[in-house]
């Protein structure tokens, strides 16, 4: 497998996620809709990082994780919170960094392909929005620079949704 993706080089993972993260707020630019936003950010990761087999959003609803947009194969629905790696990263609303899944105790195993994983927990301010969760068939695939860059993603998703309504909110009322 390579390190090189169609548009990124992740042998220098500071510069790609840098330009990934410029490409992601070029793409969501002027777009708040939390699907649409959702949707388009898992693509373009999916299409970025090399060594992906699942790459795509939990939200957080009602109390539990519900599946959101992803790129990959069919996955389990709803999360508990403090349950598997995404519930973990959801309770502690920290990263949760997994360099062999089959040693986490209590993953949840969606595709049997996978071996290591990252979660990202969506926050705004102290708000648990969701997660972003990322799984590879590599062991160990994931690493600090992948942790920094892929919080600054988070981060450029969750600032999107509310995006035109600052806007709005900037220009006043309407005449
Ligand atoms: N492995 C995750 C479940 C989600 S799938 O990987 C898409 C977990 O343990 O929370």
């Amino acid at each position: 497998m390579s390190h090189v993706s169609q548009n990124y080089d992740f042998s220098d993972p500071g510069s790609a996620y840098t330009e990934l993260a410029r490409d992601l707020r070029a793409l969501l630019q002027g777009e708040r809709d939390l699907v649409a936003n959702a949707a388009n950010t898992s693509a373009l990761i999916w299409e970025a990082l090399p060594d992906l087999n699942w790459a795509g959003f939990y939200l957080y609803k009602s109390g539990e994780l519900v599946l959101g947009p992803f790129q990959g194969k069919p996955a389990c629905v709803r999360i508990t919170i403090g349950k598997g790696v995404c519930g973990t990263a959801a309770a502690r609303r920290e990263t949760v960094l997994v360099e062999d899944v089959h040693a986490f105790p209590g993953h949840i195993a969606c595709d049997s392909a996978s071996n290591s994983e990252i979660v990202v927990p969506l926050l705004r301010g102290g708000e648990l929005l969701g997660v972003l969760d990322l799984d590879s068939p590599k062991h160990a695939r994931f690493g600090a620079a992948d942790q920094q860059g892929l919080e600054a993603l988070a981060k450029i998703f969750v600032e999107s949704l509310q995006e035109l309504r600052s806007t709005t909110e900037n220009a006043g009322p309407s005449l």
